[in-house]
């Protein structure tokens, strides 16, 4: 089987015939359709948000009865939904959280991406201290009993990573859904039902 980067893929013109603006929404879809996090009437906290092809699918799952706020360093073009509202911020600024108004979320997903060096370690060090700040944003606005949703790659910090996580989740799954190029190491933690 080739390894060859293939920029349009099967998912990338699946995303483009269903009017997604990234093939990402592949990845969260396989992570519902294992999982089942989220639900109508939730409130959903999505960080790494841009381009928003996360926020169309949580738009749709959660439906009017519930909201999905993402925030992202990029300005996401908007998605003309009344249930999906975007902030422009770094997510390691915790001020930026004061400014939610909404008081906890029943689920928080992540798809957060550092802007990569090239250097495996340095890149490795950055997604790590994404993720220990969705650990800290979840333990803070999660309800009890609430999910998390996280990218993660396996490196020397991987497991200081799942030990925080399962200090705070009764279950942690990782998974890698179909959407995830073949040659790329990304997996998703699954965090679910947050100890009170
Ligand atoms: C793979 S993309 C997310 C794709 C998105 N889930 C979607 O479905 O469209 C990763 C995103 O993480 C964002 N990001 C990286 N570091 C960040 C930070 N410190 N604060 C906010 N966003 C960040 C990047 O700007 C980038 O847009």
């Amino acid at each position: 089987m080739s390894k060859v980067y293939q920029p349009h893929d099967r998912f990338f013109k699946k995303a483009k015939e269903q009017g997604y603006r990234a093939r990402s929404a592949f990845k969260l879809q396989a992570i519902q359709a294992r999982f089942h996090l989220i639900r109508p009437g939730d409130k959903v906290l999505d960080l790494g948000a841009a381009p928003g092809s996360f926020l169309q699918l949580i738009g749709k799952l959660v439906g009017l009865k519930g909201m999905a706020i993402g925030i992202d360093l990029k300005p996401i073009k908007d998605l003309k939904k009344p249930n999906v509202k975007t902030m422009v911020g770094d997510i390691l600024d915790d001020n930026i959280y004061h400014q939610l108004g909404i008081g906890r979320f029943d689920v928080i997903t992540s798809d957060l991406a550092p802007s990569t060096s090239g250097i495996k370690s340095l890149d490795a060090g950055r997604s790590f201290q994404l993720n220990e700040q969705v650990l800290k944003v979840a333990e803070r606005y999660l309800k009890p009993g609430g999910h998390v949703v996280m990218k993660a790659f396996p490196g020397a910090e991987h497991d200081t990573l799942l030990k925080k996580a399962k200090g705070l989740f009764k279950t942690i799954k990782v998974f890698k859904p179909e959407a995830v190029r073949r040659s790329s190491r990304e997996v998703y933690l699954v965090g679910l039902h947050l100890k009170s």
